[in-house]
């Protein structure tokens, strides 16, 4: 099949038209890919900032039809319309069992680009190709596992749900289910690309009062406005912290960091209220760390910090949420989608990415 692979950190993907996928085995389906966005998780990956093995098929936000299902398979069939997903909840493990679904024994394929036995079905002349971040979405087929790709109603465009698969279960997830803000609740959203943008909205649906908005480009703080941030600041000129201080008068209830950056962990630690929860959705390049004072931070103001791996999202549950939202006319996935380009055009797509050109490329395939 076609894929866009990575064969060196640091240089353009390849197109190739000779990776192998695997026929599904047990309780697996192979998906014929139609469209998939481009997140800056891809991109941490393609410009080396987070170590991968090579080569490797990038792409997680992907949508498209079953084209064959394996045995046991029991909820899919051949030319269901599905949303793939990066996380899927086996139903039985230790953690789906406690209600943490996103960090079932599946979803160990965002860490190790590998299916949770080690294979990933994709090859290339003998070679395996790694399966990037639990999904490989920038290639004709997709193999996953039954529960990784969710049906959508067949009039839902594909072109839209695709970026429902990473930017809005993990922005709108991290809002309902990982911090589970309150209504009449202060946020502030600090990055505003796919994943900032989808807190915006999540905030928006939850009801926050103030959804305080910062990101130095200004088409993305004006997007923001048009999701339902109430306030908009420019880190560049504006004093971030202490005007999230000053509108909420006692610093916000949550402050989320979107962008991938250790120094805007800290930044919200200084801008939330005692009491106060920091969000980390961003993933900062893993040579960044922050240093945090224990007795200041946590012990005598009772601030938190909590992780967030893709919303802390039951997929099976969370997909067809966000599509009644968006049906419901509460959930705005158009606007998110700001360029579409032909699988072609990866590298072009990871650009817009690199200089926040729109907020996100959806590849046809
Ligand atoms: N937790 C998860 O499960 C999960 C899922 C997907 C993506 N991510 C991570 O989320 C982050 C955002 O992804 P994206 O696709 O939206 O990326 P993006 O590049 O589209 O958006 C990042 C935004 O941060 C802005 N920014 C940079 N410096 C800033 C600053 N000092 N203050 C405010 N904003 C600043 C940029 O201008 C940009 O608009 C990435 O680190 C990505 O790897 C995490
Ligand atoms: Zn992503
Ligand atoms: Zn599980």
């Amino acid at each position: 099949m076609k894929a866009a692979l990575v064969e060196t950190p640091g240089q353009p993907l390849v197109l190739r038209d000779d990776v192998e996928i695997a026929d599904p085995g047990p309780g697996q389906v192979r998906v014929k890919v139609s469209h998939c966005g481009v997140c800056h998780s891809d991109l941490s990956i393609v410009d080396g900032q987070f170590p991968s093995p090579v080569p490797i098929l990038l792409g997680h936000e992907a949508a498209g039809h079953v084209d064959a299902i394996g045995p046991n398979v029991t909820t899919l069939a051949p030319g269901d319309p599905v949303v793939l997903t990066p996380c899927p909840p086996c139903g039985k493990c230790y953690w789906c069992v406690r209600s943490e679904p996103a960090l079932c024994v599946d979803s160990i394929g965002i860490q190790t680009n590998t299916f949770a036995d080690g294979t990933t079905g994709l090859s290339r002349g003998g070679e395996t190709v790694y399966r990037g971040l639990n999904v490989a979405g920038f290639a004709e087929y997709v193999l996953t596992q039954e529960a990784g790709a969710v049906k959508i109603p067949a009039d839902v465009p594909l072109d839209i749900a695709c970026v429902i698969g990473c930017a809005v279960q993990t922005g709108v997830g991290a809002v309902l289910n990982t911090a589970a803000v309150e209504e009449g609740a202060t946020v502030l959203v600090m990055g505003l690309g796919g994943i900032g943008l989808s807190v915006v909205q999540g905030a928006r649906i939850a009801g926050a009062s103030r959804i305080i908005a910062s990101d130095p480009v200004s088409e993305r703080r004006e997007a923001a406005k048009q999701f339902g941030a109430t306030d908009l600041l420019d880190p560049g000129s504006d004093d971030v912290i202490g005007r999230a201080r000053e509108i909420t008068e006692v610093g916000v209830d949550y402050a989320f960091e979107t962008a991938g950056s250790a120094a805007l962990v800290e930044a919200g630690f200084q801008a939330v209220r005692n009491g106060g929860t920091v969000v980390c959705v961003g993933a900062a390049p893993i040579d960044q760390s922050i240093t945090i004072t224990p007795a200041v931070l946590l012990t005598i103001s009772e601030k938190k910090l909590i992780g967030c791996v893709l919303g802390s999202v039951n997929s099976l549950r969370e997909i067809p949420r966000l599509i009644a939202l968006w049906r419901a006319g509460r959930l705005d996935l158009e606007s998110l989608i700001t360029a579409r380009r032909p699988l072609a055009e990866i590298n072009e797509a990871m650009e817009d990415l690199r200089t926040s050109r729109g907020v996100r490329t959806v590849l046809t395939i």
